[in-house]
Formats: structure tokens, sequence, C-alpha cells
């Protein structure tokens, strides 16, 4: 096991210290040219099983873990949900113990509920990975996000990070904030009002602060990450209309100008183009949004490597 990182599952990012998270950013750093070689495979987990068990749907995030499960080596395997017995009723904990009772090394969870993965967690002999739970966490992406940020900026210490939109529903902006905050950045949070809690992740004046605008938050900022807005987790009129939502709320080119002129713009995807962010935006040189995919790939290589026992096997 590596010293500095032996847990057992990775839930999320506010329990992690920092030294747990620079270790997965070190790790990620070693596989990133895995998938930049001709024969994109290394031994490392050969002989171990990983799950993915996907409640809500996902571009990113279960191609990357398969993908990241075979470059490894291990046997990877996709529960689809609408074709399990969860279809027929079978509760999720029930799923999980029969999933756990082939003695699979690693199951990845995304679930629509928070807490759902932490309480898998009890129950399986497996490690469990949560991969976005509800508006709670999503640690993965929060750990690509930084990779992508040290990539292009050298170091996180010192930053000023705006996140802007949906911060209320956001597994990513939770993840982040706590992933940002304990590396030493400076972190700003804005957008509609009714969709950015008062005391968000209980951080503010503790490298957090809540700008009344967007225009504040972007005020000299050295990164951007532009959230989406979650109409499946809305439940109430958060803001007019997204007509309204992308004149006052959205990344144009003219608001970029207020960040800095090396400022670099990110966002998890999928992207609403035209609401949340400006497809010049989207796809211009500030834009690092496929860059952030490709290290989502090096960064699930490495959360599988250190939970399955890191140093232990490695063979490259
Ligand atoms: N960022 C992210 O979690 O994307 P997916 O929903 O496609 O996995």
């Amino acid at each position: 096991m590596d010293k500095n990182f032996q847990r057992k599952d990775l839930l999320g990012i506010r329990n992690l210290s920092a030294d747990e998270i620079k270790t997965l950013l070190q790790t990620a750093d070693t596989f990133r040219d895995v998938s930049r070689r001709e024969v994109k495979k290394v031994p490392a987990l050969r002989g171990k099983t990983v799950i993915n068990l996907f409640f809500e749907n996902s571009t990113r995030t279960r191609t990357s873990f398969e993908l990241a499960a075979k470059r490894l080596s291990a046997d990877a395997v996709n529960i689809s949900v609408s074709t399990s017995s969860v279809a027929k009723g079978e509760t999720i904990l029930d799923t999980a113990m029969n999933l756990d009772a082939m003695a699979p090394h690693i199951i990845i969870v995304r679930h629509g509920s928070a807490g759902v993965p932490h309480q898998l967690a009890k129950v399986s002999r497996a490690s469990i990975v949560n991969a976005g739970d509800g508006s709670n966490e999503h640690p993965t992406q929060a750990l690509l996000d930084a990779m992508t940020i040290k990539e292009h900026k050298g170091e996180i210490l010192g930053l000023n990070v705006a996140i802007l939109g949906d911060i209320l529903h956001s597994r990513v902006a939770r993840s982040n904030v706590h992933l940002l905050t304990k590396l030493g950045a400076t972190v700003r949070v804005a957008g509609p009002n009714p969709l950015v809690p008062n005391d968000f992740c209980g951080l503010v004046n503790n490298g957090l602060t809540i700008c009344p605008t967007i225009e504040d938050a972007l005020e000299n900022a050295d990164v951007v990450m532009v959230l989406r807005i979650q109409k499946e987790r809305m439940n109430d009129a958060f803001f007019p209309t997204m007509r309204e939502y992308s004149i006052y709320y959205g990344l144009t080119k003219d608001r970029l100008k207020l960040a800095k002129s090396d400022a670099i713009v990110l966002h998890p995807g999928p992207m609403n183009r035209g609401i949340e962010i400006a497809s010049d935006v989207a796809d211009g040189s500030s834009s690092l949004i496929l860059n952030q995919v490709e290290y989502g790939l090096a960064v699930r290589m490495a959360v599988l490597y250190l939970l399955s026992g890191g140093n232990e096997n490695k063979e490259q």
C-alpha cells in the first residue's frame, strides 16, 4: 500500500487530507503516458475485477472508469441497471451484496441519492468508489479538475478559482470546493441567488467567498469553472427562463475578459451550449474541457490502482 493512501473506499474529497489528494494526483501523473502509448496497457491490476454500477446516466465517468480498468489489465464489468434485477424491485443494498458475493475488488457506484456509496461501503468487502451521489460529491471529477489546473498553472496554491452557475445541485462544486481550499486556492462561487447556498460546504471565509454576481466572481480569476444547469434535479423555478439564464449568468467571451488574460475555462460536461457557456468560449483557446476528459482517465487509473494496494502490484 502507498503510505499516503491506505483507504478501502473513495467516497468523497471532504474527508481526504491534502497529502492523500497529492498522492492521488502524483499517481495519476505517472499513468498519464499509458494512454499516449501505442499499446495502452500495463499489467498493474491483472487478476482484479472492477464493476461499474451506474444508476444515473454517464458518458465520461463510466467510459473512463471502464477504460482505466482495462488499461490496468483488470477485468471490467458494466452493469446496466435497466436490464438488471433492480428493474424487478431488488434493493440497492441487495444488489450490492449479491455483486460482492462474486468477490470483485472494486465497485464503482453512481446514484441519484446522496449517501448511497457510503451505505454500500458499509456492507461490501469490495472497495467502493463514489462516481457521483446526488448533489453530494463527485470526487474523481474534482481530482481530474485539479490535475488539469496543475498541468496548466503549475500550482493550485494561491490561485483564484471562480465556480459559476448551479452551485446548489452540484456535486462537482462540492468536491471541488473541498479539494481546492485544502490545496490553498481561493474559491469564489456565484449564480442565481436561489442556486447559491449561503453557507456552502461550511467553508465561507475559510477559502470560499459567495459573490453577489457572476462578474464579481470572475474578476481576476485564474480558473473559471462553469457548471451545468441540472434541470433534472430542479423541482422549483430557480430562474425565469433558460434565455434569461444565459443572458445574466452564462459565460460569454465578454464576461471572460474580466478574468486574467491567461485564465483557463473548465466545464465538467455535459454542457448546455448557449445556456451556461457560449459555444465560442467552450471551443475557444482558453477552454480545457477536452483536456479534463483526458486527465480523467489517468485519475481513474490512479484511484483503481491505489485502492487495489498501490505499489504492491506495480509492474510497468
Ligand atoms: N462530468 C461527468 O460526470 O460526466 P458524465 O455524467 O458524462 O459522467
